[in-house]
């Protein structure tokens, strides 16, 4: 099977939009300081350019969670793979996602995090597919909303591989 990417959102397209949320966030956040939780492990370059622009203290942790193997289905099974390093309560939580796609892994880990007493939680995603929703989740804040093709790069994998693409493009398959 051959795997060919196209691009569908550019660097420049990504880091323009991930500036303005970073905008967006800094106002809401103003006079607070915000605790971002990277799900591992493709949020990471997410959270990094996010993070870079936010204005006001950050402190970070980082979890991992497994919805997916190999495949580009989701299994519908969600397993706590790292928690995080410290506790939450008392802190305004924004988890840090790269995509939400059935919903099942954010709706899941909404309601564990729930339950640690932050002082507020909220989630902010790099992409979503809306259509694919199985699990009521909306977000936070979403830098782009996408249809419902499988993408890799800019953190994202297909088994394993593209996450340092600069940009984010969709993976086809072909014999
Ligand atoms: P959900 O539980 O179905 O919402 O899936 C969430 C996780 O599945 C994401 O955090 C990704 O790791 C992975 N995922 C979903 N769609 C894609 C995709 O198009 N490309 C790469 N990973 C994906
Ligand atoms: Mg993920």
């Amino acid at each position: 099977m051959k795997e060919t990417v196209r691009i569908l959102l550019s660097e420049q397209e990504v880091d323009q939009r991930i500036e303005e949320i970073a905008k967006q966030i800094s106002e809401d956040y103003a006079g607070k300081s915000v605790h971002l939780i990277c799900v591992l492990k493709g949020a990471v370059f997410f959270l990094c350019e996010l993070a870079k622009r936010i204005t006001v203290p950050v402190t970070m942790d980082f979890m991992s969670v497994s919805s997916y193997g190999n495949d580009t289905k989701s299994s519908g099974v969600v397993r706590i793979v790292k928690d995080l390093d410290e506790p939450l309560d008392g802190k305004n939580v924004l988890i840090v996602e790269d995509i939400v796609d059935s919903g099942r892994t954010l709706s899941y880990l909404l309601h564990i995090l729930e339950e640690r007493n932050p002082a507020s939680l909220r989630l902010c995603t790099l992409l979503d597919k809306p259509e694919r929703r199985v699990s009521q989740v909306v977000a936070d804040y979403t830098c782009f909303n996408i249809p419902d093709e499988f993408v890799v790069g800019y953190g994202l994998d297909y088994a394993q591989k593209y996450r340092n693409l600069p940009f984010i493009g969709v993976v086809t398959f072909s014999d």
